[in-house]
């Protein structure tokens, strides 16, 4: 009289209440064996070991050991959206790229905004930036335009980005500060890249507190070129507008909302989009020649400098907008993979050294994060093209070439699979380089704070002196007093006020300024 199961020990009668006997919700294994019982494992006897038998268990177990994958190296904490973009307005004398030709076309993409610096367990309202990545599914391929809501970065070169990385993100013997820059190390490194300053200018700022994903403008940041079909390059910077309106909070609402809601912009957005009110931005661009980018007083190709809206001004081309939630954050949030380096013909690249760095990045932590070269399978990340070539095989391929060939060049005719095509196909523009072979930056690069001033003297008084207070609070966590000075010094170089208003704050001797190379922007000191 031994109960073949707890629900027969409890005396019921074999029902347990987790079976709803509907056979269409029948629960079945990974091999698609139904279950009978998930809730208890075979034992010999009610109090007998348990059995190895027992493939149910085994499967479960397992599976469950191998859920985590690692979590993305930066913008570790995120949150994804559906939704789609409309062109109002056409680039075709710029650009062979479908999706910026014809007006009123729509296009189907996926977004991903995040913070940088906290893991993926952190919270929500940290000063920090907030990444912007736009997957865009075009008839030509996948395009990702991976910004951020600031307009220019940290450091001028990719080779940099591991220290920057290392220096925001928690400290190595402590574990913490996971999601500040309220620490020595990271005002350690600023202090001592002076090219950091403008997009310290930036961090420091509101921009940093958003109110909502809502409300952030996003930034392409890099220059990229438009080539249209007689092969002529256009540059452009790209910009994502908020309809909603640029609004940040304050730091003391920005702490509150941390701890009593530490998910406070996911949820803002996901309840949007839950309740109809979907959020929109247009996409803008600042086009230039060759000739407006060599009259320009700093090198666009320095991912520290923008271009003023004044000197190029912003064209709004289109209009996206997020519509439809994840259905499962794991599959899309988690899983979708964006890469600098995805662009369709009639878009191509500049030569900012940041960016170079960046399409190589991507795609290398990618390889790992989502386990081999087959990620592209994932539907979040599959193009909605068609896909043809002859690469297979790799862990989890889920889609091999069909056919009899797998190689090119082939003779055997149509059944040989798929052939290129010169004309449709993605032509990088004909540069012409020639430089010696040096680890160099051009001349300009080494101006840090003309574009810095700039940034504080465009903000209101309320902005720069939430700025200052800022500065001071952050740098008050700084332990180590040279490091406080060191940080002073290039507030010197990029205004005075506010070096002695930090300066006063912090209850420290005006340092001298940080040796400086020289302006190029003719700007009020
Ligand atoms: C992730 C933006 C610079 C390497 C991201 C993401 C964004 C972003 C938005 C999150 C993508 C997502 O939601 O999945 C930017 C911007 C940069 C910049 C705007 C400068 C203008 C760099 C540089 C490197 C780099 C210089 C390396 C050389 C990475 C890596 C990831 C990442 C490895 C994780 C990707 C993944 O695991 O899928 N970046 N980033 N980023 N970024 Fe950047």
């Amino acid at each position: 009289d031994v109960p073949t199961s707890y629900a027969e020990a409890q005396g019921n009668g074999g029902e347990t209440h987790q079976t709803t006997g509907d056979p269409a919700t029948t629960m079945t294994s990974q091999q698609g064996i139904p279950v009978s019982d998930g809730q208890n494992s075979l034992r010999a006897g009610p109090r007998g070991p348990t059995l190895l038998e027992d493939f149910q268990l085994r499967e479960k177990i397992f599976h469950f050991d191998h859920e985590r994958i690692p979590e993305r190296v930066v913008h570790a904490r995120g949150t994804g959206a559906h939704g789609v973009f409309e062109l109002t307005d056409s680039l075709a004398e710029f650009t062979t790229a479908d999706v910026l030709s014809k007006v009123g076309q729509q296009t189907e993409t996926f977004v991903r905004f995040s913070t940088v610096a906290g893991r993926a367990g952190s919270f929500d309202l940290a000063r920090d930036v907030r990444g912007f990545a736009v997957k865009l599914y075009t008839a030509q391929g996948n395009w990702d335009l991976v910004g951020n809501n600031i307009p220019v970065f940290f450091i001028q070169d990719s080779i940099k980005f591991p220290d920057l990385v290392h220096a925001v993100k928690e400290e190595p013997d402590r574990g913490f500060p996971q999601a500040q820059s309220a620490h020595d190390n990271f005002w350690d490194f600023a202090s001592l890249m002076p090219e950091a300053w403008h997009m310290v200018m930036w961090q420091m700022s509101d921009r940093t507190i958003p109110r909502s994903y809502r409300t952030i403008e996003g930034f392409g940041v890099h220059s990229f070129r438009l080539i249209n079909a007689e092969g002529k390059s256009t540059f452009v910077k790209f910009h994502w507008k908020p309809r909603q309106g640029l609004q940040s909070v304050v730091w003391n609402e920005a702490v509150k909302v941390n701890g009593a809601d530490p998910d406070f912009h996911r949820r803002d957005l996901w309840e949007a989009i839950d309740s109809g009110d979907f959020p929109q931005w247009d996409l803008g661009v600042q086009l230039f020649d060759q000739a407006t980018a060599d009259a320009l007083p700093f090198d666009h190709l320095d991912a520290t400098k923008l271009i003023p809206e004044e000197d190029v001004p912003v064209r709004l081309i289109g209009t996206l907008t997020l519509n439809r939630n994840v259905d499962n954050f794991f599959a899309e949030t988690e899983q979708v993979a964006f890469c600098t380096a995805n662009v369709p013909p009639g878009i191509d690249f500049s030569d900012d050294p940041l960016l170079h760095g960046r399409n190589f990045s991507y795609l290398d932590t990618q390889l790992k994060r989502l386990g081999g070269p087959n990620f592209t399978h994932i539907p979040v990340n599959a193009p909605r093209c068609p896909v043809m070539h002859f690469q297979q095989d790799g862990h989890m391929a889920m889609i091999n070439p069909k056919g009899r060939a797998n190689y090119e060049p082939n003779s055997w005719g149509p059944e040989g699979g798929p052939r290129e095509n010169p004309e449709l196909g993605f032509k990088s523009f004909t540069a012409d380089v020639e430089s010696p072979k040096a680890r160099l930056r051009s001349e300009t690069f080494a101006d840090h704070y003309s574009q810095a001033r700039m940034f504080y003297l465009s903000q209101q008084p309320i902005e720069q002196k939430h700025l200052g207070d800022a500065l001071v609070f952050e740098l008050s966590k700084v332990t180590r007093v040279d490091i406080r000075a060191r940080a002073v010094s290039h507030l010197r170089n990029i205004d005075d006020n506010l070096a002695a208003t930090v300066a006063n704050g912090l209850g420290m001797a005006l340092p001298d300024p940080a040796k400086a190379a020289k302006p190029t922007l003719d700007l009020p000191t």
